[in-house]
């Protein structure tokens, strides 16, 4: 538990001075993961508009809303169009002065990819060497690569890191347990861009990690300073009460999701 020091209090000012100092920069404030219940309505107990809505009051500029898609998946909400909700809502989120970027998590057999400005058809996409075929235009980013689930791709990260733009640094750690060492490794040793998520299913979760680009404010822009490391990674290790309740809203809180993750374990594992 984080002890009450003024050491510690000094660190936080230190560190809000230092999110201040990138802010001023007029850096954009990116989330890249993101998710609601539009499309799949377990995955969170809000919408788009409440979404946009925290992001307003968090100060952030950008959304990518990467609603889950998994093109042989047994539930049908996750053989949806993941789009719909940027379509649906890029109007509202423009109003709020958000740019929403088209975006999407595919989970391929390997594991889960973000899709980042994907303009195409999702048809054309099947298989992981497909996106060696993607544009220039959409940014590739591998999610909790080495977050134990069969949906991460693991070694499958390495084995094809050519394909990948960048890997998600995510919001879920503490500073004793960090199952993000291993990314942050191989980013620093391969020169990767290392991207801060909420992997967002509460709203709760959202500004603890989250990612600073040096990029005007459209999503080719910010897909091109992604690429070239024009990025600030702000994070800082969730409080006890978040990471407890993220822990219990992955594994206890739907009986049911856990029940079909267990499935899917085993099934991996065969
Ligand atoms: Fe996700």
């Amino acid at each position: 538990m984080g002890g009450f020091t003024p050491f510690s209090w000094l660190l936080k000012l230190h560190n809000f001075f230092k999110q201040l100092f990138w802010l001023y920069h007029a850096m954009l404030k990116v989330e890249f993961h993101s998710h609601t219940n539009y499309i799949q309505d377990t995955e969170t107990d809000y919408g788009p508009k409440e979404l946009i809505d925290h992001a307003v009051r968090n100060g952030y500029d950008v959304l990518c809303i990467t609603e889950h898609y998994w093109p042989n998946s047994p539930i049908e909400t996750y053989r949806r169009d993941p789009f719909r909700t940027y379509e649906d809502f890029r109007p509202y989120a423009e109003e709020k002065g958000i740019l929403l970027i088209r975006a999407t998590e595919f989970f391929f057999k390997e594991g889960e990819v973000l899709l980042i400005n994907f303009n195409g058809d999702l048809g054309d996409v099947r298989e992981l060497k497909d996106l060696e075929r993607l544009p220039e235009s959409v940014l590739k980013i591998v999610p909790h690569p080495f977050f134990l689930t069969s949906n991460c791709l693991g070694d499958k990260f390495v084995e094809n890191i050519g394909l990948f733009d960048a890997v998600e640094h995510s919001f879920f750690y503490r500073k004793h347990f960090n199952l993000n060492r291993k990314a942050i490794r191989i980013a620093k040793e391969r020169g990767i861009p290392l991207v801060g998520t909420s992997d967002l299913h509460n709203l709760r979760w959202m500004g603890y990690n989250y990612t600073l680009v040096d990029a005007d404010k459209d999503p080719e822009s910010i897909v091109r300073a992604v690429r070239g490391n024009k990025i600030k990674l702000v994070t800082q290790p969730l409080p006890w009460k978040v990471f407890l309740y993220a822990t219990y809203f992955h594994s206890f809180k739907s009986p049911s999701k856990l029940l079909f993750k267990l499935i899917g374990e085993i099934r991996s594992r065969i």
